[in-house]
């Protein structure tokens, strides 16, 4: 067991000392690229600005013929990086694979100044974030890298989510955590074939209706939808929040499902998550309105907070009890404008928030 008073130590003679708090910076969209793709690598200067995170994508989806290329198009890209309000982060290859190692090694000693975070795909267990927090130090410490580099798990096997909690809790390095349904659903053994959203085989139904009762008979009956994920997306955010890490949903696959793409989200978004990846440019706008505060939030949240003076008591406002703990709801919400605003002068002028 380590002391707890070693945490905050490098693990590596020379390399940073750790971060005691994970910065909040506006991570509303995390926007997937496949750095193999010379297309799209051409478009990095374009969509960099337009979305808060750029993720180079190593993984599943690029094929094992491209992995290579893969890797040397994000450190091409990488390499021209400015850094500033867009965060540039990737998706390496998971721990079990023949190119993890590769990644790390060659994206830290080319590109190791200009990476904000890494992702680590199917991550099961704290043993794996304590492996990859001891390389990071090395490397770290080798190359010279000032900055520590930040950690975020993706939760897609069964034993990631019951072991959750510890692997939020095993490193100061971990900067949050993203839901992974595709990858879950396999190793769960679900039943459905696509990525996230729900399902319409996932059903409550409404008792039968006697006959006799009028309109009996199984069209009488209503079946309501139900979220697969809502279990593992309340886990994660609590054990996030325990960890003081961020949570994030994950993808969102049907592309042309816009409405379901944004009721996800949404979902997401009020539970406590405070972005989600995008997997094609329309998702950009999707998430950004889903994960700033609507102005009309930001207005009430403030009021609240005037209105209830030193934060203690209680006031009515609108028919509408107010005390101790909506206050602590209202500054979360002005908290977020605040940080979203900081590097969007557009939502500041929305919230009538000062941009600093
Ligand atoms: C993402 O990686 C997923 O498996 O859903
Ligand atoms: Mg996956």
């Amino acid at each position: 067991m380590r002391s707890p008073k070693d945490f905050f130590a490098p693990l590596a003679l020379g390399a940073p000392a750790p971060l005691r708090e994970v910065p909040f910076r506006p991570s509303r969209m995390i926007h997937f690229f496949d750095p193999s793709n010379e297309r799209m690598r051409a478009k990095v200067p374009d969509i960099a600005p337009t979305v808060d995170v750029l993720l180079g994508n190593l993984e599943d989806a690029v094929s094992a013929d491209s992995k290579d290329a893969a890797r040397a198009g994000l450190i091409e890209v990488g390499k021209a990086w400015e850094r500033g309000h867009t965060q540039l982060w990737t998706r390496v290859n998971s721990l079990d694979s023949p190119w993890f190692l590769d990644d790390v090694w060659a994206l830290c000693h080319e590109i190791g100044d200009k990476l904000d975070v890494i992702m680590v795909p199917k991550v099961e267990g704290p043993e794996d974030i304590h492996y990859v927090d001891r390389l990071l130090a090395q490397l770290e410490a080798r190359v010279g890298i000032e900055q520590p580099l930040l950690v975020h798990a993706i939760l897609e096997t069964a034993r990631g989510v019951a072991n959750v909690e510890s692997i939020c809790l095993a490193s100061p390095r971990m900067q949050g955590l993203s839901l992974g349904p595709a990858d879950l659903a396999a190793d769960r053994r679900m039943k459905t074939t696509r990525v996230g959203g729900g399902h319409p085989g996932y059903l409550v139904r409404t008792d039968p209706v006697p006959e006799g009762d009028g309109d009996a008979g199984d069209g009488a009956r209503t079946a309501f939808q139900q979220d697969l994920w809502h279990y593992t997306l309340a886990r994660m955010v609590d054990a996030c929040g325990t960890a003081g890490i961020l949570p994030y949903y994950g993808p969102f696959g049907d592309i042309a499902d816009p409405v379901g793409c944004e009721d996800q989200f949404r979902n997401a978004y009020l539970l406590g998550c405070v972005g989600a990846w995008s997997l094609h440019p329309s998702q950009i706008a999707i998430a950004k309105r889903v994960f700033s505060p609507e102005p009309a939030e930001v207005a009430w949240a403030q009021r609240v907070v005037t209105e209830m003076g030193d934060g203690t008591g209680a006031v009515m406002i609108d028919g509408k009890m107010q005390d101790d703990a909506t206050v602590k709801q209202c500054r979360v919400v002005l908290q977020l404008a605040r940080d979203l605003s900081a590097a969007d002068p557009e939502l500041a002028a929305a919230y009538g928030l000062e941009t600093a």
